[in-house]
């Protein structure tokens, strides 16, 4: 797996500093982990697999959480803008047939943004066959099966500590602000209908 590089240097409300100790010092750490993770997978000793210890079960917990780092950061990076866009078409629709009004969805989310120790993620949930919002406390903590990444925020104290300290309030606020939905609404356009 190799590390993507962002579509910006900065944006409104975050940093060149704040961004590139966010994606190039801790994204890369996870690209780097689970390449390192993948690697030992392909020796390690099948026949000791234990479920308190042992290297198996070490391994494959750990890829779930460098690789769901890995997802969401992506995923969180490349739904930002530094260009204005708008929330319209599918994912408009799609909001508004969940939660009735985009101001309705855009309360839960930012309140959400408080709630959750790690991600909030606006995700279509194909059981439910809507979009829900989610959060994770851990990249490996709070994921639902069987649903889609449509827009992430990364909650974590090292996406905003360096440019708003505690208030993390402010940060969402920005956030909410440089959404890019042109690409929220790449990943709902094969539920339009
Ligand atoms: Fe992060």
């Amino acid at each position: 797996m190799e590390v993507k590089p962002l579509k910006y240097k900065s944006l409104p409300g975050l940093s060149e500093r704040q961004l590139a100790e966010h994606h190039d010092v801790l994204y890369a750490g996870y690209v780097k982990k689970y390449n390192e993770i993948i690697e030992k997978i392909q020796t390690v000793n099948l026949d000791e697999s234990n479920g308190t210890y042992s290297e198996l079960r070490e391994l494959f917990v750990e890829r779930n959480f460098a690789l769901n780092g890995i997802k969401l950061h992506e995923s969180y990076f490349d739904n930002m803008s530094d260009k204005p866009t708008k929330l319209e078409g599918t994912i408009k629709t799609l909001i508004e047939k969940r939660w009735g009004s985009v101001e309705k969805w855009r309360e839960e989310f930012m309140a959400l943004g408080i709630a959750a120790r790690g991600w909030v993620v606006l995700a279509f949930d194909y059981n439910l066959n809507s979009l829900e919002n989610y959060i994770y406390d851990m990249h490996n903590q709070g994921g639902v099966a069987d649903t889609e990444l449509v827009l992430v925020m990364d909650v974590y104290e090292h996406a905003y500590f360096l440019d708003y300290a505690t208030a993390r309030k402010d940060y969402i606020a920005k956030f909410m602000e440089v959404i890019d939905w042109d690409v929220v609404n790449k990943r709902v356009a094969h539920q339009a209908n």
